[in-house]
């Protein structure tokens, strides 16, 4: 999730890059870095300073004495996935000779293979990023005098994965090459002045709102097109080399619609990212030998085939998708999995050796009372793995291992991509544990990663009934106490759900295992009383069923997650929120996806602001 932006032509190229960086800032801020063309020559600035980059960027450009007059130029602000956020891995990424540069957005997946092939063609690296193989296999089709677009088409025929990427060269004065495959590329064209003599600029970005004002003319490049721009023209081929005409872009939004992808709040953009957040973070896992390429683990496989017990810490969703991931442990890895709330853990003695593995769970990896949790496990010489969606955050420093999920930035204080992302991450990493303890054959664990890869699109068929979800929520407009059932591992997503509820719309909400309910809770369920169960087709479907039917019976109504086409679920149900079905151990990725939605549609017809809760803080620093 990082934010690009290219520009040539007559005007300010400087002020035109730099303004859209500050407006792709929201995608993340890592780093940020230019690259110029001036006088033949390339220059390139870059600053790592978290959330001052671009303001130091900016000083290093206005220092400089030929940066205002480039004609042409390539931006990058970075969302860190492969490699720390540092300097040396901030974008543009040159080439050994220094005269050709790349930003990139997206994770090229082959990047091991194309590194260890480029290093022994004498290619020197001089960053950790997955990116920098594009910017040498450039290099070396240009050295057979190939121009620069067939060079980038010759290079992307070799690459497997995600980009959007822009490439310029001192060899080509006033060129940018760019190009995409699933991560977005828009492209516009403003015009000169009027009577032709001086063309206007062509301009590129990953976001709209890094070209909103300069101009209205774009369009979107589609996968595999490769866009040639000069000032004021462009030409889109295929990487065949097979001219096209891309798809005209209509915008009518303003900048704040247009940082928001057009939807009314970051939250309910963020539940729209879910399948891009869930494939990326699964992107490159598995190695063709059916085991898996978990790099910044740093726990060796031995450590991790030595361990005996294992302990899951988190807070709010994060501690949901753990408690996903203690059915999936147990279930493949057959390791005895504990889980807490993070800030009561080291207050309970745990009993901890050198053999247990702890996992904090963090999309911010900066919550105290996880990293407290994870510092106690370590004084008892625990490994301790962190899941966290942000490089480099505190856990992530402090942690033997961290395995990055890479769900972009999120600005939503409640998670919700973040969330799913956790799951699916932790679901990679139970698989592993699986192999690692030899309960699992790697074809058993390739089918099950195909099974992970599907959910993306499962969870986009589940977004797609957002319109039906939205009115069953503002049924219960008038309603102020619900309760989220579910087992086995529906009984994290009714704790999500449950939480969803509370934190934007204001309302009680209780999750419980359903199982429980006749234990205590059973006594507050009177006619009128609303139970939002989760019923898909997971293992305990029928003793879920016999524990909807007892809310029913006094009089409940009864809302149900339900698989598509499952008649004997919607039968129970006065209202059924419908979703595809998978795995039963995946399924929580799935289900949890229309209980957001309900809360998100409830919480916005009650008229609160979804991306602000009250009373909450994306990052919980204090204990
Ligand atoms: C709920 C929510 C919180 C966080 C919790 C942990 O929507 O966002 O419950 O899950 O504060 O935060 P992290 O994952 O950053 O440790």
């Amino acid at each position: 999730m990082c934010g690009i932006i290219g520009a040539t032509g007559q005007g300010c190229v400087t002020e035109i890059l730099l303004e859209g960086l500050a407006r792709l800032e929201y995608r993340g801020y890592d780093s940020a870095g230019v690259a110029l063309q001036a006088d033949g020559d390339l220059w390139r600035a870059r600053a790592a300073t978290g959330t001052r980059s671009l303001e130091d960027l900016r000083k290093i450009v206005d220092g400089a004495p030929d940066a205002g007059g480039a004609l042409t130029g390539i931006g990058h602000t970075r969302w860190a996935t492969h490699g720390h956020p540092t300097e040396e891995n901030a974008h543009p990424i040159m080439d050994c000779s220094g005269r050709v540069a790349v930003v990139h957005n997206g994770i090229i997946e082959n990047w091991r293979e194309l590194t260890a092939r480029l290093a022994s063609d004498g290619h020197v690296r001089t960053s950790d990023t997955d990116t920098e193989v594009l910017v040498h296999l450039v290099e070396e089709e240009l050295a057979t005098g190939a121009s620069l677009v067939e060079a980038v088409r010759a290079t992307l025929r070799e690459v497997s994965g995600t980009f959007a990427l822009a490439v310029v060269c001192a060899g080509e004065p006033g060129t940018i090459v760019a190009a995409r495959r699933v991560s977005p590329l828009v492209i516009g064209l403003a015009d000169g002045d009027p009577e032709g003599e001086v063309a206007g600029e062509a301009l590129l970005a990953s976001d709209i709102p890094a070209l909103l004002g300069r101009t209205r003319r774009l369009w979107a490049l589609e996968d595999d097109q490769v866009v040639e721009l000069r000032p004021g023209s462009m030409r889109v081929t295929t990487l065949a080399g097979k001219e096209v005409e891309p798809s005209v872009l209509q915008v009518n939004w303003d900048l704040e619609a247009a940082e928001k992808g057009g939807h009314p709040d970051f939250m309910g953009k963020e539940i729209h990212e879910q399948p891009r957040a869930l494939s990326d973070t699964l992107l490159g896992r598995l190695l063709p030998d059916g085991t898996f390429a978990l790099d910044e683990l740093r726990i060796s496989d031995e450590d991790l085939s030595r361990v005996d017990k294992v302990f899951i810490v988190a807070c709010g969703s994060s501690y949901h998708a753990g408690l996903v991931a203690k059915y999936a442990i147990e279930h493949w890895a057959r390791l005895p999995t504990e889980i807490d709330i993070a800030s009561e853990f080291r207050y309970r003695d745990p009993v901890l050796d050198s053999r247990t593995l702890v996992i904090g769970v963090s999309q911010s990896g900066e919550t105290i009372d996880t990293l407290q949790a994870m510092r106690e496990a370590r004084q008892w010489s625990a490994k301790v793995l962190v899941i966290s969606n942000v490089v480099d955050s505190s856990m992530a420093r402090e942690a033997d291992g961290v395995l990055y999920t890479r769900a972009g930035p999120e600005v939503g204080v409640a998670s919700t991509k973040t969330h799913l992302a956790q799951i699916v991450a932790l679901e990679v990493l139970a698989l592993h544990l699986a192999q690692l303890h030899g309960r699992m054959p790697p074809a058993d664990a390739r089918m099950l990663f195909g099974d992970l890869e599907g959910l993306p699109d499962l969870v986009e068929l589940a977004l797609a009934r957002e319109k039906d979800v939205a009115e069953i929520a503002c049924r219960f407009l008038g309603t102020r106490d619900f309760f989220f059932l579910g087992r086995h591992v529906g009984y994290p997503v009714a704790l999500e759900g449950a939480l969803k509820l509370k934190e934007i719309a204001y309302l009680r909400a209780e999750g419980y295992p359903a199982g429980e309910l006749k234990h205590g809770p059973i006594a507050l369920i009177e006619p009128g009383a609303v139970v939002v169960g989760v019923a898909t087709r997971t293992r305990l479907w029928e003793k879920m069923m016999g524990n909807v039917a007892e809310v029913r019976s006094r009089g409940a109504t009864v809302v149900l997650v339900a698989n598509d086409g499952d008649s004997d679920t919607a039968d129970q149900a006065d209202e059924v929120l419908w979703v595809p079905s998978t795995d039963p151990l995946l399924a929580p990725v799935i289900d949890v996806v229309p209980l957001q939605l309900f809360a998100y549609h409830l919480a916005r017809a009650h008229g609160h602001d979804v991306d602000r809760p009250r009373n909450l803080a994306k990052t919980v620093t204090v204990e």
